[in-house]
């Protein structure tokens, strides 16, 4: 979307593949980055890898891009990523971080399009100047907020440890299917999995109600399908479909 939004706004992309285990390459980054590169964007844990980028890598792009860019790190799943701390703990000395958060996973709240910037008070101040008058509904903010209330928290909290126990339940399932390849850690609320029949698997599934993305068109994701984690109801479910389906030989 990072993307496609700023094509929208007539800006150049670079695009800069992921490394080994997709981890931000910094050199390689850096390597791409122009006299006229204003943003970098980092999203950590990553979609639809999964894989978190340490706190040092992104302190260390933020250093070499010292007044010459905004490192932007999207943490939509941090929550999921247990003990992972914000790389806003970075921004006290290194200003160039901002850090983008979002009720919409974790606090299951996309439909209020409530999110937050976390950022130097220069970087705020600039964006109240051109923010919008009233930007959010009042019933929106209301949804935050009640989502916000310190039992609705722990409510959350709750959630999100059967989420983070389902994935790694799923992770050792799926690992043992026939036709499943590889499944890479993951750090967020899906698991991104290598299927010698990725095609089949995803109709398969989808005859069944059962959807999943196919994010095989994207680099180093060739043959792969991302499962985002349900209920231990809905995570059953799947898991007899792939044992259940006809491998292709
Ligand atoms: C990395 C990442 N950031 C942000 C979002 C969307 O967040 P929001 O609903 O707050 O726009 C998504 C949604 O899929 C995402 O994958």
């Amino acid at each position: 979307m990072y993307a496609v939004a700023a094509r929208t706004q007539g800006a150049a992309v670079i695009e800069v593949p992921l490394g080994k285990g997709f981890q931000v390459d910094v050199d390689a980054l850096l390597a791409r980055v122009t006299d006229n590169t204003k943003l970098v964007f980092v999203c950590t844990p990553n979609n639809p890898t999964g894989a978190l980028v340490p706190l040092t890598a992104i302190a260390k792009l933020a250093l070499a891009l010292r007044d010459r860019a905004l490192v932007v790190v999207d943490e939509a799943y941090l929550e999921f990523a247990e003990g992972q701390v914000s790389a806003s703990a970075l921004i006290v000395q290194q200003e160039n971080i901002a850090v983008l958060r979002t009720l919409s996973k974790a606090y299951a709240l996309a439909g209020a399009r409530v999110g937050t910037l976390v950022a130097h008070p220069q970087i705020v101040a600039l964006l109240r100047r051109i923010q919008a008058p009233y930007p959010l509904p009042t019933t929106c903010v209301d949804a935050a907020l009640a989502a916000l209330t310190p039992v609705a928290i722990e409510e959350a909290r709750q959630r999100m440890r059967l989420i983070v126990h389902e994935r790694e339940r799923m992770a050792r399932a799926l690992a043992q299917a026939s036709g499943v390849l590889e499944v890479f850690p993951s750090s967020a609320n899906f698991l991104c999995a290598r299927f010698a029949d990725a095609a089949s698997t995803y109709r398969a599934l989808l005859a069944l109600g059962i959807v999943v993305r196919d994010v095989s068109h994207y680099p180093q994701l060739a043959g792969c399908l991302r499962i985002t984690i349900g209920t231990p109801e809905e995570n059953a479910a799947l898991l007899g479909a792939i044992g259940q389906r006809e491998v292709a030989a």
